[in-house]
């Protein structure tokens, strides 16, 4: 009697060790999929700086020096109207740019990751303006 009920004690513990080792391999096994590091917001300014900043302005309002002599005038990230996009609906303009308007398609001069990350920085400035 004792030595059955003894059995079934070592049994459970030992499923429950099994689980144990299972839960702890799923926490700690690394994530392999690139999409799903943090953005790098540093990384993001100095993109931004370089490529963005002279159209859309150094905080994101669109009064950037080149913005005056455009016809159709660029972005400003402070408005609602962008605020309220989310962060694929972003992606997709600066990765395909928009049709008759000087904001081109950065396809092939960004990075997948660079692209990101820019998208984490516009998002910093529209939060600050509020
Ligand atoms: C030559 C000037 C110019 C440069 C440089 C430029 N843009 Fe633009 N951008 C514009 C203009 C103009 C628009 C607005 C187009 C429209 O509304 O038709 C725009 C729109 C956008 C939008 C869409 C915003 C919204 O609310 O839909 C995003 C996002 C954007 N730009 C990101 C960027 C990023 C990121 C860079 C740098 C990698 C960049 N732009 C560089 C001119 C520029």
């Amino acid at each position: 009697m004792r030595t059955t009920r003894w059995r079934f004690i070592q049994r459970r513990l030992f499923v429950a060790g099994l689980a144990g080792i299972c839960v702890l391999y799923g926490f700690t096994r690394p994530s392999l999929h690139a999409q799903d590091y943090p953005p790098d917001r540093a990384r993001g300014k100095s993109v931004y700086e370089r490529h963005c900043q002279k159209c859309h302005g150094p905080t994101g309002r669109g009064d950037g020096p080149a913005a005056d002599s455009l016809k159709v005038p660029p972005a400003n990230f402070q408005r609602f109207q962008s605020f309220l996009k989310s962060d694929e609906e972003l992606l997709r303009t600066i990765e395909h740019g928009v049709v008759y308007s000087p904001m081109h398609s950065w396809r092939g001069q960004l990075t997948d990751g660079e692209m990101q990350d820019v998208v984490a920085y516009i998002r910093l400035l529209s939060q600050q303006a509020r």
